[in-house]
């Protein structure tokens, strides 16, 4: 576990080092990383791609014959996010008749690229818009669709002040809102996968005047309760929390930004001419849960194009405290517990008071949700319509997103219990 921390350090400070270099007067390290850097691009340039490698969201949508929008919302603590829109499905149009609403909110280092880049057959956002919805996915703050009012996310600090907490507290309100006047639907779907369905349990109950709007919650590998989860990432940071925030308070490390090296790696040894293709996904699944069987490794390319997105340190600390406490509740800031939340322990998130149905899906593999913590959550949500234990044995973390056969395994019933609760205008 240390050596394995030690390792991702060692390869974040690296590819800190090279992005400061660059801009910086010559010196011996900079041109090494420079010369790697190119060779790599060079190297890019030659290897056999998925096409849609390269494409971005407004190309991709549109190669598939989807329309694409983009919103800008500004949140109350000055965060500006793009939500991007698919209005309608592949050779449609809109009519005059309202388009019932899905509301996607993306995973953790995620952007809304998550429900996008597999294509018509097996992207959710996409299939979501051929059923007949109106489909809006939610960026939040810190991925590279959103930007700050007066913060600038390579130089303030504070621009990384938050956790899942800001993102569901500031984040999906600011963009409900902005879907609700836009769209007049009186009630829409949420559909969140991963800490989207963490930030969907925060905005429910700490703004539980939006709970009548939601017609129905769809939680795809709910994380709520952690205590049980058992897997590398989860088990790195519970065990070394201390020793993370000490070595990253000393360097000073709020983020993991996007960083376009991770794309140049998985052209270079991802593709599908590379001989070390397979040990990408064995990375992936060491992370996840193993089910390599379900991973299309020709789509790898077009998977690490956007993947991982930026991400807070604040957020894998909250997450740490989750996994040692047990409790799903606020971040907590110790002794400072008092004057932020005039107790000492930070309060818990009452989910009893989401009343709205809540369909979810979780899967036995799933090395960040334990079934165990889910069953937990679902004793205290008062109207839990659907839970569904995924059939298939491997089924991980991951695979809500990225299974080859996700439609048959998840995406068709789920479609089933939308239907039921927010049903489309076209049979
Ligand atoms: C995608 O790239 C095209 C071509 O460079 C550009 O015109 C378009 O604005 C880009 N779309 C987005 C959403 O950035
Ligand atoms: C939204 O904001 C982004 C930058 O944050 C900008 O590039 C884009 O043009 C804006 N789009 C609209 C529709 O205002
Ligand atoms: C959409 O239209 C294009 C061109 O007209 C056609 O090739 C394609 O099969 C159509 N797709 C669907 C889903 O109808
Ligand atoms: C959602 O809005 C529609 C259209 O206004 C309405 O018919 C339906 O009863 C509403 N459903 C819920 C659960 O509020
Ligand atoms: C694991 O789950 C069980 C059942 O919900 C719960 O009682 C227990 O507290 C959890 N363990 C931890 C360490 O949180
Ligand atoms: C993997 O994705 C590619 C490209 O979208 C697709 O053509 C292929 O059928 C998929 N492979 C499997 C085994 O489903
Ligand atoms: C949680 O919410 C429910 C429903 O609104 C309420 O009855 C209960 O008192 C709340 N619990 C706490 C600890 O605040």
């Amino acid at each position: 576990m240390r050596l394995a921390f030690v390792i991702c350090i060692l390869c974040y400070t690296s590819d800190v080092v090279r992005s400061d270099n660059y801009a910086k007067d010559n010196n011996d390290v900079e041109k090494l990383f420079e010369f790697v850097w190119e060779a790599l691009e060079a190297i890019a340039k030659f290897v056999p791609l998925h096409p849609d490698t390269d494409l971005n969201i407004s190309q991709l949508l549109n190669k598939y014959g989807y329309p694409f929008e983009e919103h800008n919302v500004t949140t109350e603590d000055g965060h500006i996010l793009t939500m991007h829109r698919i209005a309608h499905g592949r050779n449609e149009t809109i009519t005059e008749k309202k388009r019932p609403v899905v509301f996607m909110k993306h995973c953790v280092a995620c952007s809304s690229m998550i429900f996008l880049y597999s294509g018509p057959e097996n992207s959710l956002a996409m299939l979501l818009a051929d059923q007949g919805y109106d489909v809006w996915l939610c960026n939040t703050r810190g991925n590279i669709y959103t930007s700050h009012t007066t913060l600038d996310p390579n130089k303030d600090s504070d621009y990384w002040d938050f956790s899942f907490h800001e993102k569901g507290y500031y984040d999906i309100p600011a963009s409900v809102d902005y879907m609700l006047k836009y769209t007049k639907v009186d009630n829409f779907t949420f559909l969140g996968f991963s800490q989207g369905t963490t930030e969907g349990l925060v905005f429910t109950t700490m703004r539980p005047e939006y709970v009548e709007k939601i017609n129905l919650m769809a939680l795809l590998s709910p994380v709520a309760y952690m205590g049980n989860s058992s897997g590398l990432i989860p088990r790195l940071l519970s065990e070394n929390q201390e020793l993370i925030e000490l070595t990253f308070g000393l360097l000073g490390i709020h983020s993991v930004p996007f960083t376009p090296l991770i794309p140049l790696l998985g052209k270079v040894f991802c593709n599908d001419a590379s001989s070390v293709q397979d040990v990408c996904p064995l990375i992936m699944d060491f992370i996840v849960g193993f089910d390599l069987p379900q991973v299309n490794k020709t789509l790898l390319t077009v998977f690490l194009a956007s993947s991982p997105d930026g991400i807070s340190i604040k957020e894998l600390y909250h997450f740490g405290q989750e996994i040692r406490s047990g409790y799903f509740r606020q971040y907590d800031y110790g002794v400072g517990n008092l004057i932020r939340y005039g107790s000492l322990e930070p309060p818990s998130y009452n989910v009893s008071k989401i009343t709205c149905p809540v369909a979810a899906y979780y899967g036995k593999n799933d090395f960040f949700v334990a079934t165990k913590d889910v069953e937990h959550l679902f004793q205290q949500l008062p109207n839990v319509v659907v839970s569904h234990l995924l059939e298939y044995e491997a089924f991980n973390h991951l695979d809500f997103v990225t299974a080859i056969d996700v439609k048959a395994m998840v995406y068709d019933m789920l479609f089933e219990t939308i239907k039921k609760f927010n049903p489309p205008n076209k049979s």
